[in-house]
């Protein structure tokens, strides 16, 4: 196994994008940032240095990061941000993951350009799990504002309404030809026919789950957040934000120039989104072929069922080892809320007008807030108390129909910093039972520091009677990230065999600012090989 070393340098960078020019948080200068290349077992060591005007810190998407929650970088859970003008080196071992994740801000909205690829090729001489591709390629789906996205939030958080939407979708930093001034930027993916390539579609947008697909080409999907998958043939991708997907292409049709395209899938019912495309190029055998690309029909805004049967087309490639039994028996809603701003809680998440109404969201009516003066990870390590409390509930405070008229007595949640705490190797189980609280919302629900098992999913309220009966223990997918389907639910199981303090919250950047969060706070086991590893010399402190 190698060691790869990087510098990452976070400092602001011209970039323009729809006809104007920004300056944007970059990483050394690219957008989106470089992409890391590793094999199975590899390590990698990144010095991050923070050239920019904002906290920042990377989390490295996906990565178990197994007893080195230090290096995770989510900001004020396993660190204190890197001060403007600081660095932190992180470093950590990518163990048993193959496939592609990612790497991104973690933030306030740095994120929005501080992203990359992350790409786990097997070990040295290893093989893949399917046919050895011709070449590879990585797509990036983005989101690009005219506004900086530090002002878009910030606004947002100060009127407490929905931050603005984004001015375009992006496919490798590019909004592709179908926009104002970018069609000389439009990302161009070559191919040869006959020849197979091995796509890797990550979706890094922040707000908006997205369809994806290549006109007049099959995609193989072949693995999805670094598991590999049962392969099978679909024409449409959908990813929520922090998923990814690697599919096969082959070039078996005439050569010409396709489009690759992306469009939103709308997350939340009867909510406002932005029903643009964002274009690619896949080009055949050579430049000279100059033809308008043949555009691909895509899913309209709201076809759920397409997005059901893709994700019900999920499986293992072969027999896995799902917790037969459970040792916690969870049940987490997830939703939005309405809040007025408590006159205790005038943090960055709560400022402005006192009694003014403004957008929140919660699990199990908790609306998670982050400490502002330590990380819960060094809190917990260093047994400082007083910064997060263990009493996050098992079960949501009152029973409802979630999926129904919610009554509004319970569209408030109430702002806390609480953890749920696992012992070490306990087998566990969370149903996330999506809300209609505000609005019923398709919500890619991450988990830092596990891949699960996604055992089953459906709509309505989920019930443990019926339901149990459709759990696959067999061959279910593994992920990282769930896309719990609108007026639905999902359930996945785990062993709780990472000790560290870890985030679990929706990918949709707008909601992890109104709290759709909690922590799950694995305790050491025995001995040094079941202990979180000391903290790095170089962490930064607040
Ligand atoms: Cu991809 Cu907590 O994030």
């Amino acid at each position: 196994a190698k060691i790869h070393n990087h510098e990452f340098l976070v400092e602001a960078t011209p970039v323009k994008r729809l006809c104007k020019t920004h300056n944007s948080i970059t990483v050394n200068g690219q957008y989106p940032g470089p992409t890391l290349e590793i094999n199975n077992g590899d390590t990698l060591v990144v010095k991050v240095t923070n050239k920019a005007r904002y906290n920042v810190t990377i989390h490295w998407h996906g990565v178990r990061q197994m007893r080195t929650g230090w290096a995770d970088g989510p900001e004020f859970v396993t660190q204190c941000p890197i001060r403007p003008g600081g660095s932190y080196t992180y470093r950590f071992t990518v163990d048993g993951q193959e496939g592609t994740l990612w790497w991104h801000a973690h933030s306030s909205w740095l994120r929005a350009t501080v992203y990359g690829a992350l790409i786990i090729r097997p070990r040295e001489g290893e093989p893949f799990s399917f046919p050895k591709p011709n070449h590879e390629s990585t797509i990036l789906l983005g989101e690009w504002w005219d506004k900086n996205p530090i002002d878009v939030v910030r606004e947002s958080q100060r009127t407490g309404a929905a931050p603005n939407m984004s001015d375009a979708y992006t496919i490798n930093g590019q909004p592709g030809d179908l926009y104002k001034c970018s069609t000389k930027g439009t990302t161009v993916v070559p191919i040869h026919s006959g020849e197979t390539n091995l796509v890797r579609v990550i979706n890094a947008a922040l707000n908006q789950p997205l369809f994806f697909t290549i006109a007049n080409h099959k995609l193989t999907v072949v693995s999805a957040d670094a598991s590999y998958l049962k392969p099978f043939t679909t024409s449409v991708l959908m990813l929520g934000p922090g998923q990814t997907t690697d599919v096969l292409l082959t070039a078996n049709q005439p050569p010409s120039r396709y489009y690759i395209a992306a469009r939103a899938y709308q997350s939340a019912q009867n909510a406002p989104f932005d029903n643009t495309t964002t274009t690619a190029i896949l080009q055949y055998n050579n430049n000279s072929i100059k033809n308008k690309p043949i555009m691909p029909p895509l899913p309209a805004y709201n076809d759920t069922n397409t997005v059901t049967k893709f994700s019900r087309s999920f499986f293992s490639p072969r027999k896995v080892e799902v917790p037969a039994e459970i040792d916690e028996n969870l049940f987490f809603t997830i939703g939005l809320g309405l809040n007025n701003c408590p006159k205790n809680l005038r943090n960055r998440r709560c400022q402005g007008p006192v009694n003014r109404t403004r957008f929140t969201a919660s699990m199990n009516n908790v609306s998670f807030t982050l400490p502002n003066n330590i990380s819960i990870l060094q809190a917990h390590y260093n047994r400082i108390p007083g910064v997060f409390t263990t009493d996050f509930p098992a079960k949501p405070p009152v029973k409802f129909d979630y999926t129904g008229n919610v009554s509004r007595s319970l569209w408030q949640p109430i702002p806390g910093t609480k953890a749920y705490k696992l012992k070490f190797g306990s087998r566990v189980q969370i149903v996330l039972q999506d809300t209609s609280i505000v609005t019923p919302e398709n919500h890619p629900i991450h988990l830092h520091g596990y891949d699960f098992y996604i055992i089953a999913e459906g709509f309505g309220n989920f019930d443990p009677k019926k339901d149990t009966a459709k759990f696959n223990l067999i061959d279910p997918p593994q992920r990282n990230t769930v896309a719990v389907p609108a007026n639905g639910w999902a359930v996945i199981r785990f062993v709780a065999d990472n000790p560290g303090a870890w985030i679990m919250h929706c990918h949709l950047d707008a909601h992890i600012g109104w709290g759709l969060a909690t922590i799950l706070l694995v305790e050491d086991g025995v001995g040094k090989l079941q202990s979180i590893e000391p903290p790095p010399l170089d962490l930064p402190l607040c």
